[in-house]
């Protein structure tokens, strides 16, 4: 027995293994049920009593460094298989650092999560658009100097075909395919043909909303937005709504909230008025709403919209648009 444990024991010093289906036979041929050191372990019966402690011990240190050794070769063999398909030898030295998520995208997520727990779902649309998603449907005549209001970039040749200045122009696609009761938001592109500056770009990001049910009230619009204010800026935050025009609702406001500065005191940021607006809204003009195939004497709805931008700049006191463009990593880093 003695013998033939010191004879196994030079055979594992020098097991060795070119491939992970060489170690698996050491160890069918070694450590198996039917392998060479089990059958050890079975004829350990036989071994006198006196003898039982000191065979015991040279059996256990067997098969220890057994297993250690297969283990060992197990995970050299792995290791390398790895290497040689995941590294990337041509890769630089320099490591690699990590992304952030955009602000914008940030602050959308945000608005989308606000909005989501009074039962908004999100919706999308193309930015190419026609005229009657983006102007028609919406109320603004042909020629109606409204248009005027959000400078338009059309695509050559073809005025009926446009880059989306709003986007309503999903709005209008929600209510023509789907029934009431609707209650979706479309977060997005848009663009307007603007000069480039640090307070214009001639493209930027909306987020716009729209409920339409059986008796939706102008209350029903100012708790929603109020809801939102205080999610978005804080609990003390207070709204105050001014009367205002827009084609597609009636009646129409703009919305300004006590500045998330200075708290309404007054303040450089808010030109010392106390409040900053940030979305137009409005109850959907019965127009609308006919022009899409939804009853205006059954149904009504709200709808606002809003700059993700402009909200951004309020929670970030980001000074200059064009930095959202500009993918520059020092700016994208702080948020
Ligand atoms: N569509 C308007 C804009 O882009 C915003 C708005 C949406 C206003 C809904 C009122 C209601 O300026």
């Amino acid at each position: 027995m003695r013998e033939r444990i010191s004879k196994l024991t030079q055979i594992v010093e020098i097991f060795s293994a070119k491939s992970l289906e060489d170690v698996e036979q050491l160890r069918l041929t070694y450590l198996s049920k039917k392998g060479e050191i089990s059958a050890l372990f079975d004829d350990f019966r036989n071994v006198p009593n006196e003898q039982k402690r000191e065979i015991g011990q040279l059996l256990n240190v067997l098969r220890t460094k057994a297993t250690d050794k297969i283990n060992a070769l197990r995970e050299q063999l792995s290791d390398s298989a790895q290497t040689a398909e995941t590294e990337d030898f041509t890769r630089t030295a320099e490591p690699l650092e990590l992304g952030a998520r955009h602000p914008l995208s940030l602050v959308k997520n945000e608005i989308i999560d606000i909005f989501s727990r009074i039962g908004f779902t999100v919706a999308s649309g193309p930015e190419i658009e026609d005229d009657w998603h983006v102007f028609g449907a919406l109320n603004f005549p042909p020629e109606h100097p409204a248009r005027d209001m959000q400078d338009t970039f059309f695509i050559e040749k073809n005025p009926d075909i446009l880059l989306r200045t709003h986007t309503s122009s999903v709005q209008t696609r929600i209510m023509t395919s789907q029934k009431p009761p609707i209650r979706v938001l479309c977060p997005g592109r848009v663009y307007r043909n603007e000069a480039i500056s640090y307070r214009a770009h001639c493209f930027f990001h909306q987020v716009e909303g729209l409920y339409i049910d059986k008796n939706v009230s102008f209350a029903d619009l100012k708790q929603a937005l109020l809801y939102f204010a205080k999610e978005m800026f804080g609990e003390n935050t207070e709204i105050r709504l001014r009367p205002s025009y827009f084609p597609f609702t009636e009646p129409s406001a703009e919305m300004d909230i006590s500045c998330n500065l200075c708290g309404g005191k007054g303040c450089p940021f808010c030109k010392h008025t106390g409040w900053v607006e940030i979305l137009g809204c409005g109850m959907v003009d019965p127009n609308v709403l006919k022009e899409c195939g939804i009853d205006p004497e059954i149904y009504s709805g709200y709808a606002f919209g809003m700059g993700i931008e402009r909200i951004t700049n309020l929670k970030f006191q980001v000074k200059d648009l064009r930095l959202f463009s500009e993918n520059d990593v020092r700016f994208l880093k702080q948020f």
